[in-house]
């Protein structure tokens, strides 16, 4: 089954609970929460008092995107306003085993990320113990970028590693994600997609995201 992960980043903060709302009603089982720190990347998001408080609305899995140095630090209190499940970035870790414990102590589920510039093996050794990788399309850092067509590459070779090892840990893609090429992206083999622009701009919400469902229920029919 594929899952779209809407990302919060790009929805609009006068309506928050409205928009989050319309996503969940529309199908997207995930929300997509992008934390940044202003070091790790340029940028600043928002963190904890928000997913506290949106917590009281969505029902939907909270996907914690941890852009921030030392993530460590922060797994308590992460989970404790609502995530479900928290991905860090093995640019960001210093302890990437210890860290994965951490998460998994706080009985939420583990991901983790790469930048598209780190090599895909780095990863591998990992791939066991996460329940779920999270492929950078884009520089992470911001919504609304194009996504980088040697992406694809990268998701078909975690794809066979995770077949050839026989691994239920799910491929998430992250950046640029649209309807456009959302086909080609489950065909590279990923499970989830994060989408920003692509579900909150333009069109109405629940129109930008039956378009992925029908893009997700073509391809279910023919797996
Ligand atoms: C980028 C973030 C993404 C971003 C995606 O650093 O990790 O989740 O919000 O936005 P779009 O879908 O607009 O590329
Ligand atoms: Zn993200």
């Amino acid at each position: 089954m594929y899952i779209l992960a809407p990302s919060l980043l790009a929805a609009d903060f006068n309506i928050l609970g409205e928009q989050i709302r319309e996503t969940e009603r529309a199908g997207a089982q995930y929300l997509h929460i992008d934390v940044m720190d202003g070091i790790f990347v340029p940028s600043i998001s928002f963190g904890m008092p928000l997913i506290r408080s949106i917590r009281e609305t969505s029902g939907q899995f909270f996907d914690v995107h941890l852009m921030i140095m030392h993530p460590q630090r922060h797994i308590k209190e992460f989970a404790a306003c609502g995530a479900d499940g928290i991905t860090f970035h093995l640019e960001a870790a210093e302890n990437v085993q210890e860290l994965i414990r951490q998460i998994h102590g706080c009985s939420l589920k583990a991901g983790i990320s790469i930048k598209p510039g780190t090599p895909m093996e780095e990863i591998f050794s990992y791939l066991p113990f996460v329940d779920m990788v999270l492929v950078m399309s884009v520089e992470p850092g911001a919504g609304g970028q194009s996504f980088m067509p040697e992406a694809f590459e990268r998701i078909r070779a975690l794809r066979s590693y995770i077949d050839a090892h026989a691994l239920s840990v799910k491929i998430e893609v992250d950046g640029g994600v649209g309807k456009k090429n959302v086909r080609q992206i489950i065909d590279a083999g990923a499970d989830i997609f994060v989408a920003g622009s692509a579900v909150f701009k333009k069109r109405s919400i629940s129109d930008n995201i039956s378009q992925f469902m029908e893009a997700f229920k073509e391809k279910e029919g023919i797996r």
